[in-house]
């Protein structure tokens, strides 16, 4: 399967903030443990992780989020499938009131209790829970969308229906604290995995279509 890079649609609004090398942000060495499974993601990692959220969440609720419209340029850009979508690491909730315009049904999941109890849209369903371990039935979701958070690509890949699609968002390109590069995002997911990379705004979205 291919991965094919697709011009800029929508323009940086304000002025790009510069690149992270990875070793010079603590979540980077996190990340990478994460997407490519080495061992570092046990529960003391997720706890700390929680309580670095659950820190941030009244803070994080009133940020203007840049995810929305990069959400909003894969899904006018790359087809899929509009049934059920999963939104992992969902903070305040506000790319999954954006995802309940295309989707018949949008579930959250965070690992950070505080972000989900200040949520902007309290009535969504959301779930406080490890994307390391999702408590879904296997096939169960057409899309995944993850927006500046983890890829745990065991439990995407698993959830996935064949002919969905992940969505992986950084809304400050490589100057995202918690950061995948695309390159990284398809071999994590795997080969069977056809990519789409677009630079967006400020950010890069790669969507990501599951085969058989
Ligand atoms: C940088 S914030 C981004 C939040 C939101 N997606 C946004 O764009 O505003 C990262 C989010 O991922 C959540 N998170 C981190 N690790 C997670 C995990 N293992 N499972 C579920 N959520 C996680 C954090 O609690 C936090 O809400």
């Amino acid at each position: 399967m291919s991965h094919i890079f697709l011009p800029r649609v929508l323009e940086a609004v304000i002025e790009p903030v510069g690149g992270i090398a990875d070793g010079a942000h603590p979540m980077r060495a996190v990340v990478k443990g994460a997407a490519f499974n080495d061992g570092s993601w046990d529960g003391i990692r997720a706890q700390k992780v929680a309580d670095l959220f659950d820190s941030m969440a009244l803070e994080w609720k009133e940020r203007e989020n840049e995810g929305c419209s990069m959400v909003m340029d894969a899904f006018d850009r790359i087809q899929f499938t509009t049934g059920r979508a999963l939104e992992v690491g969902c903070g305040t909730g506000e790319v999954l009131e954006i995802l309940k315009g295309y989707f018949d049904e949008a579930v959250g999941i965070d690992i950070s209790h505080e972000m989900l109890r200040n949520s902007n849209y309290p009535e969504a369903d959301q779930i406080n829970c490890d994307g390391a371990r999702l408590p879904f039935p296997s096939e169960s979701f057409d899309a995944v969308v993850i927006v500046n958070s983890l890829l745990f690509p065991a439990e995407v890949d698993r959830i996935l229906k064949v002919g969905g699609t992940c969505f992986f968002v950084s809304t400050k390109g490589d100057g995202t604290p918690i950061y995948l590069s695309p390159y990284d995002v398809r071999k994590a997911l795997g080969l069977k995995y056809q990519a789409f990379t677009a630079a967006s705004g400020n950010g890069i979205w790669t969507a990501l279509h599951k085969s058989a």
